[in-house]
């Protein structure tokens, strides 16, 4: 098999799909909306997410070995919807009732720009527009594929998944908690979404039920170790590198891997996380499973 680039490989699907976010979001919005909108989702991000849906549809287009334009279509629709999620709970996330942030993707946060109306509007409508996008009229996406599409996104946004786990961390301002009940709120608040984005682009093809479990395996892995690294990131970067203001979690009492095992066990714990999920892209005997591999080297060796 050839050599991977990922760097031209995630070049050219960062294309399509900040393509599709630019010609989607917040177009024709009236009051305003549009622009706060737009404002949360373009120009910046890694869009982790997108890449990861694209890459688990890849794995899985190869073991189908056809192309299939429904599949592809659906594939770059879910990437966009679940950055849509991602952002809104974003914009969500860093309003004064919860983590009272002014900064975010290296700019002021969408509240600060907008006012507090607007934001939490923002993202009402990101969320909306990410299942508008996932069930489009006429025959592009099969209509069993949309179903699937919004049933993943739907329970991993929900009170089982994003909602729920941000219900427990701001429960937790200020408490100690276990690293069980850590770990099932890290689950929550931040994996459910990047595990829903690798089963979104595998439920793009026709991958075995062994392959299925084996991509959740890994997203489970990813997704916890994507938290454990954001937590870790708070504390030994700085708000100029991440775009978003450091040591906040400390300062908010916030319960986090570093708070709870200190800074080198929760790095080790983030090791051993990355060695789990490619255990599993092996045990899920795809193909090619490069992209996914290199995204979650991404996901723990990340500077922000
Ligand atoms: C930050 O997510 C919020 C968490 C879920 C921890 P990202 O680090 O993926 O943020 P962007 O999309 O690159 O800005
Ligand atoms: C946020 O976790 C997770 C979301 C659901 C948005 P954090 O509160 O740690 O995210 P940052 O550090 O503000 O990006
Ligand atoms: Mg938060
Ligand atoms: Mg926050
Ligand atoms: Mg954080």
């Amino acid at each position: 098999m050839d050599t991977f680039d990922f760097a031209s490989w995630s070049q050219a699907c960062l294309l399509r799909v900040e393509q599709a976010l630019s010609d989607g979001v917040g177009v024709g919005a009236p009051a305003g909306l549009g622009e706060a909108m737009r404002y949360a989702v373009l120009d910046g991000g890694k869009r982790l997410r997108p890449l990861l849906v694209l890459a688990a549809r890849q794995a899985v287009a190869a073991a189908d070995g056809e192309a299939s334009a429904g599949f592809d279509e659906a594939a770059l629709r879910a990437a966009c919807a679940v950055e849509l999620i991602h952002a809104y709970s974003l914009v969500h996330d860093d309003m004064p009732c919860m983590d009272n942030d002014v900064l975010r993707r290296g700019k002021p946060t969408v509240h600060v720009q907008f006012g507090q109306a607007q934001a939490l509007l923002a993202g009402d409508a990101l969320q909306a527009l990410a299942f508008e996008l996932l069930a489009p009229e006429g025959a592009a996406v099969p209509e069993l594929v949309q179903a699937r599409l919004c049933r993943l996104l739907a329970r991993a946004a929900g009170a089982q998944g994003m909602a729920g786990g941000q219900a427990i961390d701001l429960a937790h301002v200020g408490c100690g908690m276990t690293e069980d009940a850590l770990r099932h709120m890290h689950r929550l608040k931040t994996g459910a979404l990047l595990q829903a984005s690798v089963l979104m682009g595998a439920h793009c093809g026709n991958a075995a039920p062994a392959a299925l479990q084996a991509l959740a395996d890994y997203g489970a892995a990813l997704g916890l170790a994507f938290q454990v690294v954001d937590d870790i990131l708070d504390v030994t970067q700085d708000s100029a590198t991440l775009g978003k203001t450091a040591g906040k979690d400390a300062e908010q009492g916030k319960p986090t891997y570093v708070s709870l095992l200190g800074l080198e066990r929760a790095q080790a714990y983030a090791r051993e996380l990355l060695v789990q999920a490619l255990a599993a892209l092996d045990a899920a005997a795809l193909p090619d499973t490069r992209a996914l591999a290199a995204l979650a080297q991404m996901v723990v060796n990340r500077s922000h």
